[in-house]
């Protein structure tokens, strides 16, 4: 266990038993999901979540390391170790707080259907006997299961929501089922794609938690309390006019 700790760069947290003074977080983000997370023309990565962590990790005297991570493993690449802290629109559920631990809500979200401006699919009812398009384990992909049955063939899976956003471009699919604010995004963003968007009552309200492996309630408790002081400050107000506007 290290006690040297002479180099004095100090974040707040008194080390996690890796001996090392300043406590550099490797954080995984699936990078294809603006406003929340995207890459940049430069390579940077940018977006509302990686502004609301990185003023979080100012309050904590926290180093972060962003590193692009495929949705598919991200979890997987906690619970092995290869990132300390995943933010990326993540919905906290029950299910997943059996493997993992959220900090508080930073955003609320819900479900939303894209669909081709001239589709009739007015609900999420009618998406019944269509093909709908999901990013593979995303809430999108639970509520589609939920209707149309898990092993549905009508439920094609892809590795991120644009893809998926794409592939109804290319005609193949009647809709997707994404998170409201990505969706609009989009829409915004692709005029061309000529896309309407469908709100359905009965898709439940959802909250995104920045991400820590089970157990680790020291890191939990600094995110939560950086979290805490940046809606207090200002700061959290100041990030969201940023990308939403008021
Ligand atoms: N909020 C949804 C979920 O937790 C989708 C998140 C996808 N995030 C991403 N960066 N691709 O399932």
């Amino acid at each position: 266990c290290g006690q040297d700790s002479s180099d004095g760069q100090t974040g707040s947290g008194e080390g996690n038993g890796s001996g090392e003074a300043t406590q550099k977080l490797v954080v995984g983000t699936d990078a294809a999901y603006a406003p929340f997370e995207y890459v940049e023309p430069s390579g940077d990565i940018a977006g509302f979540d990686i502004d609301i962590l990185s003023a979080i990790a100012e309050e904590e005297n926290l180093e972060l390391d962003f590193q692009n991570t495929a949705w598919e493993g991200i979890f997987l690449a906690l619970q092995n170790g290869e990132r300390d802290v995943l933010i990326s629109a993540v919905t906290i559920t029950e299910e997943r707080q059996q493997d993992m631990d959220f900090t508080d809500s930073y955003f609320e979200a819900t479900q939303l259907i894209a669909v081709p401006a001239d589709s009739d699919i007015e609900s999420f009812a009618d998406l019944e006997g269509k093909k709908v398009g999901v990013q593979t384990g995303t809430t999108g992909d639970i509520a589609v299961s939920g209707l149309l049955g898990a092993t549905s063939n009508d439920i094609n899976r892809y590795e991120s929501t644009p893809v998926a956003l794409m592939e109804m471009v290319n005609q193949g699919i009647d809709a997707v089922v994404a998170d409201n604010v990505v969706i609009l995004e989009y829409i915004k963003n692709n005029p061309d794609a000529n896309f309407k968007s469908i709100h359905d009552d009965s898709f439940d309200v959802e909250n995104y938690g920045i991400v820590v492996k089970k157990g680790n309630t020291e890191l939990l408790d600094t995110l939560n309390s950086g979290l805490a002081k940046i809606k207090e400050n200002g700061k959290y107000d100041e990030i969201y006019s940023k990308y939403f506007g008021e």
